[in-house]
């Protein structure tokens, strides 16, 4: 069965075709992010003004690319909660649109859920697992018995750990998105120069990253930083982050008593992340399962193979679909 994902829950506007769960036939993406930039983060109706702009030509460029027609596909998957609401409310309304004028059957995804799918793009997986999401406006530990079947373990108590990533870029006038900015920084950085740290949570799976980040700004406030103290505040402040990702992704593991993790979101995308969750997955003897590059970011491929796992198993939404942004 041939899908068609929309998914538009942040900045980007995504569109894919995917068969059976599994062969991604197309996934077109186009970001607003330049419109953004000026302001170094997302200004929620400038992103929904050019989703409204070009979802049709993004659906209709997926279709194209994928060499079947609308009439062959069996249905649409569309992200329907969390995210921004006028965002959300592009993609929900166009698939509604397209669902009716087609007759073709509609399913809302969470897009949370879908991150977790995005590991199953790239190979075979076997459920029950730990997942960790880390993106720009979450950060959660699950335990997946499958995908109807999701336990949230963890969540961020202020700032999600992306948000953290571009809020320290701002504060030392990188960029946006953070992220890959901090990453590049990092490599030629002394991890240990700075001591930054994660507070600690009462509940023991969740996170927090707004005292790192507030941390990072006194230690950046009023002064004019050289090239090289950025590059140390930025190994020291990734260092940290990663190191509580990986602390409470593999306690989750063992109090879970599964050895298989799964990893996916924006962050997720971190080359340092990724070698240090390797290595420490060595030596506690963990399966660790990243969601391929190139499907770490917001993408309809993802949308589009959950899509198929739920109606497969059952799940149906009717025309009363609703953007839901929490
Ligand atoms: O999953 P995503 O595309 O959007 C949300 O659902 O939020 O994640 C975007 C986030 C941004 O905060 C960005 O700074 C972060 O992912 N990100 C990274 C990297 N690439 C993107 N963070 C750390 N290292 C990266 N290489
Ligand atoms: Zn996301």
């Amino acid at each position: 069965m041939f899908v068609l994902g929309i998914e538009t829950s942040c900045d980007e506007t995504s569109a894919a075709v995917v068969r059976d769960g599994k062969v991604i036939c197309s996934c077109k993406t186009v970001s607003s992010l330049k419109f953004h930039k000026k302001y170094k983060g997302i200004v929620p109706e400038i992103a929904s003004r050019m989703q409204l702009e070009t979802i049709s030509q993004v659906a209709d460029s997926a279709i194209k690319d994928s060499s079947v027609g609308y009439k062959d596909i069996g249905l649409i998957g569309v992200t329907d909660r969390p995210g921004l609401l006028g965002s959300l409310l592009v993609g929900v309304s166009f698939a509604k649109a397209l669902s009716f004028s087609l007759g073709k059957p509609l399913l809302g995804v969470n897009h949370l859920h879908s991150h977790i799918f995005s590991a199953f793009l790239g190979k075979k997986i076997k459920f029950p697992f730990v997942a960790l999401i880390v993106s720009g406006g979450h950060t959660s530990l699950f335990y997946v018995r499958d995908f109807s079947k999701i336990e949230p373990l963890g969540q961020t108590q202020d700032d999600a750990c992306g948000e953290a990533f571009d809020k320290v870029a701002k504060i030392l006038s990188l960029g946006y998105p953070g992220g890959p900015h901090i990453e590049r920084m990092a490599r030629k950085g002394n991890v240990k120069k700075y001591k930054f740290s994660c507070s600690n949570t009462i509940q023991p799976l969740n996170f927090s990253f707004s005292g790192i980040k507030t941390a990072v700004m006194y230690t950046a406030r009023n002064k004019s930083l050289s090239f090289k103290e950025k590059q140390d505040i930025c190994a020291s402040f990734q260092e940290s982050v990663i190191k509580v990702l990986i602390k409470k992704s593999f306690l989750a593991c063992s109090i879970k008593k599964t050895n298989d993790l799964i990893i996916g979101g924006g962050v997720a995308a971190n080359k340092r992340l990724r070698e240090e969750f390797y290595s420490e997955a060595k030596v506690q003897r963990i399966s660790v399962n990243f969601a391929p590059l190139a499907y770490c970011i917001d993408n309809a491929a993802m949308v589009a193979g959950l899509g198929y796992w739920l109606y497969k198993n059952g799940s149906r939404s009717g025309l009363n679909l609703s953007a839901r942004p929490d």
